[in-house]
């Protein structure tokens, strides 16, 4: 896997690499020893011309032998492809738990769910194909319509989620007759890039393309040549403009963007607190709380912040910090440079104006753990309050009235999911039909999460754009062009 990369249908080896090494470190000999995992290429604005110039060679504005090739063809290739993938499901697994440090055993989860995701594509895509060539007649109009792919697709999926997110994108851009660019995540890079020879033996050549490097490095000038039809990214909001805004006209190219969120819970008082404590910090928690679907603020009414906050605490401390490898393990190290620090810092802030670490071991780190944090009162004047934390600390402020819910939600530049925790319709209704205007999903008693994967998943405001889903994905990768001939 060293250094490779895949352009053109063939798998290239980079001059240049940039060492991978796992956020968990091993102890040798009485010494903590940091372990290199390989090396992904570092390649340059030269090869991403070329790599660009493979996909639009390959595409021919539409006249493509991908683009033009029946569907029942490109389902055959992902047939095919599902085929010789299928035994790297411990591979992927074990390499993915040391480079982003998640728990084995959502490792193998992440590849069965892709691999679910591409079976339900290409049985979807039969459902879709239906409409294309579809000849309708309206007033004195027949119309065929043809459902049809958009260019070249750039795919950027996140580190949290390198297989299955990054295939969300791929494969309904792919299997729609676009060409396609994955730029891999740098955390993330080397499980990903195991699944190039499979697309080098089941793809025409030039029609997926993998470009490794620095974000500036290769997808500046891939970006700045304007030639790119789709933007796939799942990732920072700030890097999803970085990016836009250096397409030279912005207006040409269709983004379908998961950004960030802030989550948030609102425990009301009727709820039933042993439930809505487990599914808070489950919610908040699962893999560091680096989900963009975690909770990321839990708000809960006054009358009962006491019996939940001691709940929470209790949830809380039992969640098991490790080795992904250790079972029922849910803390583990944070892959992403610098995390601790700014998490730290996110925690300082809010104790110095007021909230308080109120569970044990709360603020705490050790190598690259940091340790559960509940901090509670938070406040609008705290960072917490309005950034994206990322990571495993968890806001809590208490209301007493509808009205600071709404304040927190109107005001919030995000809106992706919600959770109401109530045990009754009258307290639910209303906040409910406050929040579907808010946020793009409510989740009645239980935490926020993408899936199952045929629901749609989008956001409001600076979480999303575009909707992903098996169904929505396939849509959002393509359009409908009409034939239209007037009968008079
Ligand atoms: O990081 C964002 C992912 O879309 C979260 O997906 O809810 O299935 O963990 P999930």
């Amino acid at each position: 896997l060293n250094r490779q990369y895949l352009v053109k249908g063939k798998l290239l080896t980079g001059d240049e690499g940039s060492e991978v090494y796992s956020p968990v470190k091993i102890k040798e000999n009485g010494h903590i020893k940091q372990v290199k995992l390989g090396e992904y290429p570092r390649l340059n604005a030269e090869k991403a011309a070329f790599c660009l110039k493979a996909a639009l060679d390959a595409y021919k504005g539409g006249t493509g032998a991908w683009a033009s090739m029946k569907v029942e063809e490109r389902i055959r290739c992902w047939a095919d492809f599902l085929d010789r993938v299928r035994d790297l499901r411990e591979d992927f697994a074990l390499l993915a738990m040391w480079e982003i440090a998640k728990p084995y055993s959502a490792c193998l989860d992440e590849f069965d769910r892709t691999m679910r995701y591409i079976e339900d594509t290409m049985a979807t895509l039969w459902e879709l194909d239906r409409e294309s060539g579809r000849i309708i007649s309206i007033e004195n109009f027949m119309a065929q319509i043809r459902r049809t792919p958009l260019g070249v697709v750039l795919c950027m999926g996140p580190f949290n989620y390198p297989l299955n997110e990054t295939f969300a994108m791929l494969v309904p851009a792919l299997i729609m007759g676009n060409s396609v660019i994955v730029k891999p995540p740098r955390y993330g890079a080397l499980c990903l890039s195991l699944f190039m020879p499979a697309f080098a033996q089941c793809f025409p050549e030039g029609v997926i393309n993998f470009i490794n490097g620095e974000g500036e490095e290769v997808v500046g000038p891939i970006i700045k040549s304007g030639e790119i039809s789709v933007l796939g990214f799942i990732g920072s909001t700030q890097v999803a403009r970085l990016i836009i805004n250096q397409h030279p006209h912005p207006n040409r190219l269709r983004t379908i963007l998961g950004l960030e969120a802030k989550n948030p819970a609102l425990v009301l008082k009727d709820a039933d607190l042993e439930k809505a404590a487990g599914e808070c910090a489950r919610g908040a928690l699962e893999f560091n709380g680096q989900r963009c679907t975690a909770l990321k603020h839990i708000w809960v009414e006054e009358d009962i912040a006491e019996p939940f906050l001691e709940l929470l605490c209790a949830r809380v401390e039992e969640m098991k910090c490790g080795m992904p490898w250790e079972e029922d393990v849910v803390i583990t190290p944070l892959p992403e440079k610098n995390k601790i620090e700014w998490l730290g810092e996110l925690v300082e802030d809010a104790l110095q104006k007021g909230a308080r670490i109120i569970n044990r071991d709360g603020g705490k780190s050790f190598a690259q753990l940091y340790y559960p944090t509940i901090l509670y009162p938070v406040t609008r004047d705290m960072k917490l309050y309005h950034v994206e934390q990322f990571g495993p600390v968890i806001p809590v402020s208490s209301f007493k009235d509808i009205s600071e819910l709404k304040e927190y939600l109107f005001t919030s530049d995000y809106g992706q999911q919600a959770s109401i925790f109530s045990s009754r319709a009258e307290s639910a209704i209303p906040l409910i039909d406050i929040l579907v205007h808010q946020v793009s999903r409510v989740n009645l008693n239980s935490q926020c999460r993408r899936g199952p994967d045929e629901l749609p998943f989008t956001g409001r405001k600076d979480s999303a754009e575009g909707t992903l889903s098996v169904y929505d994905a396939l849509r959002a990768f393509s359009i409908r062009s009409l034939v239209v001939a007037n009968e008079n």
